[in-house]
């Protein structure tokens, strides 16, 4: 799955530091605003790239960002070669970076503790699928990627900062990867657009990491602009920026982080994949995409067993709910989007079975309150779920979720720009 072991314990964004410390974010029904600690702060740049001197012992030649996502709809549909959403956070990873041209990779996290803290040496002739543990399997799977891929990267020092809550579905790891394949390329000056910098960084996850996750993640990273969801084709990747303009219609998007995650959420993962291509196989088609929602009824009647009914039922109707939130937010009709989002939920809970009670408990008691609509969020089993609720309800849902599961942890969020350079 895409969550690096990438702690984010030495974050400043307060609600996340608080989340793994275990005291409360913020007062019960008073969600943190992401946006507040992602604003440009020459201070906290300073500071960035004096932590980089004091590790490496020189200055950094340069600062990036990539940020985590919020998937609106489009759950596992990313490896049917189908429809995807998602918006960027304003949560990011920071990389300061500086070349070294003696082949050797040196990695270190700020948000390391422990164990995992200090300086991870990797020779780069070394890099080989499989060969590296920890979280500094993600920065060398990125530099062997480019390196397999013919682009003439070598040795560098990367020092890493980030405020994406880790294992909250909010693709802290695919920030992580994206944020280094950007350092280093413009580093090197390798010239990759940014889906097929995406598609470098999905490789070495399933390469390099083994884990053998779509292309969603790290396009929404890599991708995404500010203010928008970004519609994505998967078998095409065609891109088309969607406004979501959620202020101006006075409706705000609480992301809630559940802190849970099931132990056997990653092995579910290819499984899940695994059965998808079998119904395909099973029907004659090259992807479940291939199913129309017209042709659905006449799909399941084909299909040997309940399990790949069910996982094509959810494929089918998912790709459907995305193209349906794309026509309302193009008509104007944001609110109505919600009855959408539930209905996904309803799906993933039900049909593909990714959901758990924290989940579950999230999405009813927002929809007890009167949100407009609520859905779990990423890969599942765990992790986060938005809730779609009017201004005027924000303080009201927030204190009832936060009641109803008081470890989970919320903020209100808008979608943030993409991965960029800061200096
Ligand atoms: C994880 C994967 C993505 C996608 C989602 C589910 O986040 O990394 O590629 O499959 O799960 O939509």
């Amino acid at each position: 799955m895409t969550e690096a072991a990438f702690d984010t314990s030495a974050t400043s964004a307060a609600q996340v530091t608080s989340a793994v410390q275990g005291t409360p974010a913020a007062p019960a029904g008073v969600p943190a605003d992401a946006s507040a600690h992602e604003a440009p702060d020459p201070d906290a740049e300073r500071a960035f790239r004096d932590a980089f001197q004091d590790v490496f012992g020189r200055p950094p030649e340069g600062v990036w960002a990539a940020p985590g996502r919020v998937n609106l709809i489009g759950e596992h549909t990313d490896y049917n070669d189908g429809y995807v959403m998602p918006f960027a956070l304003p949560h990011t990873t920071r990389a300061a970076v500086a070349r070294r041209d003696d082949g050797v990779l040196r990695v270190h996290s700020a948000n390391m503790r422990g164990g995992e803290g200090g300086v991870v040496e990797l020779a780069v002739d070394s890099l080989a699928p499989g060969a590296t543990e920890g979280w500094a399997r993600y920065p060398a799977a990125v530099l062997w990627a480019l390196r397999e891929s013919g682009h003439p990267v070598g040795g560098a020092d990367l020092h890493f900062a980030s405020t994406v809550p880790v294992g909250g579905g909010l693709s802290s790891s695919a920030a992580l990867q994206v944020v280094t394949a950007l350092a280093l390329s413009e580093l090197h000056g390798v010239e990759l657009g940014r889906q097929e910098l995406a598609l470098l960084c999905q490789r070495s996850e399933n390469v390099y990491v083994g884990a053998p996750v779509g292309v969603m993640d790290q396009t929404a990273s890599a991708c995404c602009t500010e203010g928008h969801a970004l519609h994505l084709d998967v078998r095409t990747l065609t891109q088309r920026q969607v406004p979501f303009d959620l202020a101006a219609e006075g409706l705000r998007l609480l992301v809630v982080d559940t802190r849970v995650k099931h132990a056997h959420a990653d092995g579910e993962y290819g499984k899940l994949r695994a059965g998808c291509e079998a119904a395909a196989a099973a029907l004659g088609l090259p992807a479940l995409r291939d199913v129309a929602y017209d042709g659905l009824d006449a799909a399941l009647a084909a299909l040997p067993d309940e399990r790949l009914r069910r996982l094509t039922r959810h494929i089918v109707t998912e790709n459907h709910r995305v193209e349906e939130v794309l026509a309302l937010l193009d008509a104007g009709r944001t609110r109505d989007i919600g009855p959408v989002l539930t209905a996904g939920h309803a799906s993933l809970r039900d049909d593909f079975r990714i959901s758990c009670p924290e989940l579950d408990l999230v999405v009813d008691t927002a929809l007890a309150e009167d949100a407009l609509g609520a859905r779990m969020t990423g890969g599942g089993f765990g992790g986060s779920a938005i809730v779609l609720l009017e201004e005027a309800d924000e303080e009201r849902i927030g204190a009832a979720i936060a009641r109803a599961l008081p470890r989970s942890r919320q903020f209100v969020t808008t979608p943030g720009p993409g991965a960029r350079r800061l200096s």
